[in-house]
């Protein structure tokens, strides 16, 4: 024992394998982010082992000798947690476990674990413990830490039996069921709120986690969402009613952040969270610039939009935190391989104006014309559609008003319906 333990704080190891020769340059930043990743679990992390191998180990993922090394170091450590940054078998779950007095877990496991700390609202909640449990269901083992009662909530308990697994299991797969009846429900509601609001220009900020999406909206509505430099802070999609510039109304949502390899069972149920980014005409892809994996996030986005079908989305790329990075030969590169992204300072307030003169050009490109009459005493609907659309020409005839404008596609209905009514 090094130093007093606390009792509700886990203490871990993280092992890395290099099966590549590029992978052996990219474990550490890997492992970096697994840290970061195990901290905001509330794990502390004690030490990192790595291992170079041709092809992973069936058993035990790394080598049999390697595992008996984890082991030993849990042992001398007093480590209670040992988390792998690649997915691992149950199988291979089970093998570890039963080599070494520690919890294994891989990162998708780890990413769940986080996932359920943040969640705040019903639906969250009910999207991560469906996650959590089919995750689960084929890694259920006799070992339970305080990791799994601090959520567990189905009647597992340590140190359990054989005949006790299959009960739990039993137990597990009834709860799935209800959980995914539940979610489909509130999908239904979300939809219908949804479908209210097809008339508007709507605009999804995704990002790598912690890239400042919380932030950039915060400064274009104006209003405050949660800002922590934590991993996933955000969970929930908060949408806002956003007025940027005359006559421009848009739908700003902020959504769950994104990271390599994020488990697929947390992308499928969060399916309708992450609905708002499928739905959005303009996603603006937020990427930390003061990462020095940047590229690689913006890529990861990429991949995870394409699983959700939404990579066709028209987007603009923002980097943030500009302000973070002192290298201007790195900013002018930057600029060079992006030339329509923007760059700026969400938190500082630098530029953000280009963000919002870019949504404005991208929102503009999809305008149509439309014409009307009116009657002259309406003086009230002709103002209205001053304040929605931009007019383009006014032609007064005796006691009628044609008048031609342009607005979003999405927003002709609406305009029509507000001005031609009563
Ligand atoms: P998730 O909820 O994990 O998806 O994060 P997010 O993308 O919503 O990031 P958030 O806005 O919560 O910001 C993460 C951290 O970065 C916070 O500590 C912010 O204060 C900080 N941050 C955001 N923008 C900037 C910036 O322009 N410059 C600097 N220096 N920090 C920033």
């Amino acid at each position: 024992m090094f130093e007093e333990r606390k009792p509700d704080v886990d203490y871990g190891l993280l092992v890395g394998v290099t099966l590549t020769a590029a992978d052996t340059w990219q474990i550490q930043d890997y492992l970096k982010e697994l840290k970061l990743l195990a901290q905001t679990a509330g794990i502390e992390v004690h030490d990192t082992i790595t291992q170079n191998r041709d092809s992973i180990d069936a058993t035990y993922f790394i080598g049999e000798g390697k595992a008996e090394t984890v082991a030993k170091i849990v042992d001398e450590q007093d480590l209670n947690v040992v988390i792998f940054d690649d997915d691992l078998s149950p199988a291979q779950v089970r093998n570890l476990e039963k080599l070494m007095d520690a919890r294994v877990m891989d990162r998708s496991g780890l990413i769940l674990l986080i996932f359920q700390q943040h969640a705040r609202t019903r639906e969250a909640k009910t999207q991560v413990e469906l996650a959590r449990l089919e995750y689960l269901l084929p890694r259920l083992t006799r070992r339970w830490t305080h990791l799994e009662r601090q959520v567990g909530g189905i009647g597992v308990r340590a140190g359990m039996g054989e005949t006790q697994i299959e009960i739990d299991r039993r137990l597990i797969r009834d709860k799935i069921a209800k959980l995914k009846d539940e979610l489909e429900k509130m999908e239904k509601q979300r939809d219908v709120r949804r479908d209210a609001r097809t008339d508007e220009y709507r605009v999804s900020l995704v990002g790598y986690t912690n890239a400042g999406k919380s932030t950039l909206m915060n400064q274009m509505a104006d209003e405050r969402v949660l800002v922590q430099d934590q991993l996933f802070a955000t969970l929930d999609t908060t949408v806002r009613s956003v007025s940027l510039r005359d006559s421009h109304k848009i739908l700003l949502s902020d959504t769950v952040g994104f990271i390599r390899k994020l488990p697929h069972q947390l992308v499928a149920s969060f399916r309708s969270t992450l609905g708002e980014v499928r739905e959005a005409d303009l996603l603006l892809k937020i990427v930390d610039i003061s990462h020095p994996k940047y590229a690689d996030h913006l890529e990861t986005v990429d991949e995870v939009l394409q699983d959700m079908n939404a990579l066709e989305i028209p987007s603009i790329t923002v980097f943030n935190k500009i302000d973070l990075v002192e290298d201007e030969n790195m900013l002018a590169k930057v600029r060079r391989e992006y030339p329509d992204a923007v760059l700026i300072s969400a938190a500082r307030d630098i530029r953000v104006n280009e963000v919002v003169d870019q949504i404005v050009a991208k929102k503009e490109q999809e305008y149509v014309e439309d014409e009307v009459t009116l009657s002259v005493k309406f003086g009230d609907k002709i103002a209205a559609l001053h304040e929605h659309a931009d007019v383009i020409s006014k032609e007064y005839e005796n006691t009628s008003v044609h008048i031609t404008y342009k607005a979003h596609k999405n927003e002709i209905s609406k305009i029509r319906k507000m001005i031609l009514s009563g």
